[in-house]
């Protein structure tokens, strides 16, 4: 796909990845992905934003044909899926300065072997004028490593804001039309990278807000031609209170648990909560996250296995400590055979979440009466302290 235009003497570059559909070996991309940069041409100064994944980087090079000159490369994030494709644009245009943070530009020189003589880099509020354009820097630290910074064009009133309110999406769409395929796509991302840093996402978030923004250009997904939907949606994701709704990750190897489950999420229903339960052997992992972004409270459902959890349990708890969601409440719902310490290791694995853990629920075998009438009782106080912390 050639340049595209967004508006005079600004152009989309990049590639869209429709085949991805794994990150890190880890997050799933139901919906693949691009890797956006932008090609800026003042007056007197021609700047390219960012770069693309290196197996993408063909892509950007064939754009750049019939450019002749780039005089500056601003690298927001060190993170290969934007820099990575750096040293061939640097091939290609020797004499162009590389402008990042400086922290990111020890990053840069350990991940992608760049020369030290190469950096421009630049503090938290510099300008740099292209001629009638102007570029200011904003150090955005810890969205999502501590490099981070987005790039404000001050004549344009567009944001290039790299990572930060992106979204894992295919499309040849240049702007956000399905507001709604979007909000979810951007959520999903949020939740998986963003969430943990939820407190600096805070500060930098309103840090932005007090640009005049007309347009925010991220490096994955559309452009967001109306800028308050997605920072709306930010605010919402990161200071919001959590909801009435239990999310419930569960795994079950003889059917003890599952009849747990179905009898517990009836129980919480009846009680006026919602929940999202969801089979750790087959779900969508960024589906999970989605869900943790709002959760008042998480059950764990697990059988006991070599005297733990099952280590599909395990894992959803890992990675829900990583993701550090804002629940308040967290409980354990499962059977055993004979014994084991599940609960005790569950809430070794997760520090962080700063929850109140719950009674337990665990059947010996089969759940019997007595166990249904301790998931009712479960239910009833997750229902009493939703109430008590108003959430709804
Ligand atoms: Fe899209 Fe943190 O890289």
């Amino acid at each position: 796909m050639k340049a595209r235009k967004i508006k005079e003497g600004i152009y989309w570059m990049g590639a869209i990845d429709w085949d991805r559909r794994l990150f890190d070996s880890l997050i799933p991309l139901p919906d693949g992905t691009s890797y956006n940069a932008y090609l800026i041409e003042g007056s007197e100064k021609t700047v390219l934003v960012d770069s693309v994944d290196p197996p993408m980087a063909d892509k950007l090079l064939s754009q750049l044909q019939l450019v002749s000159q780039i005089d500056y490369l601003i690298s927001h994030h060190a993170e290969q899926d934007h820099s990575g494709a750096i040293p061939y644009i640097l091939s290609k245009y020797p004499d162009a300065k590389l402008i990042s943070s400086p922290k990111a530009k020890g990053m840069l020189i350990d991940l992608l072997g760049i020369s030290e003589k190469s950096f421009l880099t630049v503090e938290d509020g510099e300008v740099i004028s292209l001629g009638n354009k102007t570029l200011k820097f904003i150090h955005t630290p810890w969205v999502h490593w501590p490099e981070t910074m987005v790039t404000y064009l001050e004549e344009d009133k567009v944001l290039f804001s790299c990572d930060f309110f992106g979204s894992h999406i295919a499309t040849t769409d240049l702007y956000v039309t399905d507001e709604g395929r979007v909000y979810e796509a951007a959520k999903r991302y949020y939740a998986e990278i963003m969430m943990p840093f939820r407190n600096t996402i805070e500060k930098n978030l309103e840090k932005l807000t007090s640009y005049d923004m007309e347009m925010i250009a991220p490096s994955h997904g559309p452009i967001y031609p109306r800028p308050s939907f997605i920072i709306d949606a930010y605010r919402d994701w990161v200071l919001g209170p959590p909801r009435n709704m239990v999310v419930l990750p569960f795994v079950s190897m003889h059917k003890s648990t599952m009849k747990m489950v179905d009898y517990f999420v009836g129980a919480l229903v009846e009680r006026g909560i919602s929940v999202e339960q969801f089979n750790l052997a087959v779900t969508d992992i960024g589906k999970l996250a989605i869900n943790l972004v709002d959760a008042g409270t998480i059950v764990v459902g697990t059988p006991t296995v070599l005297a733990g959890p099952h280590p599909l349990a395990a894992y959803g708890a890992f990675l829900a400590n990583a993701v550090r969601p804002k629940a308040k409440f967290l409980s354990v719902i499962g059977s055993y055979g004979w014994g084991g310490k599940t609960v005790e290791i569950l809430a070794g694995m997760i520090p962080n979440l700063k929850v109140e853990l719950l009674e337990p629920v665990l059947a010996k075998g089969m759940p019997s009466e007595k166990d249904f009438k301790a998931l009712d009782n479960l239910a009833e106080t997750i229902a009493r302290k939703h109430k008590e912390n108003n959430m709804k």
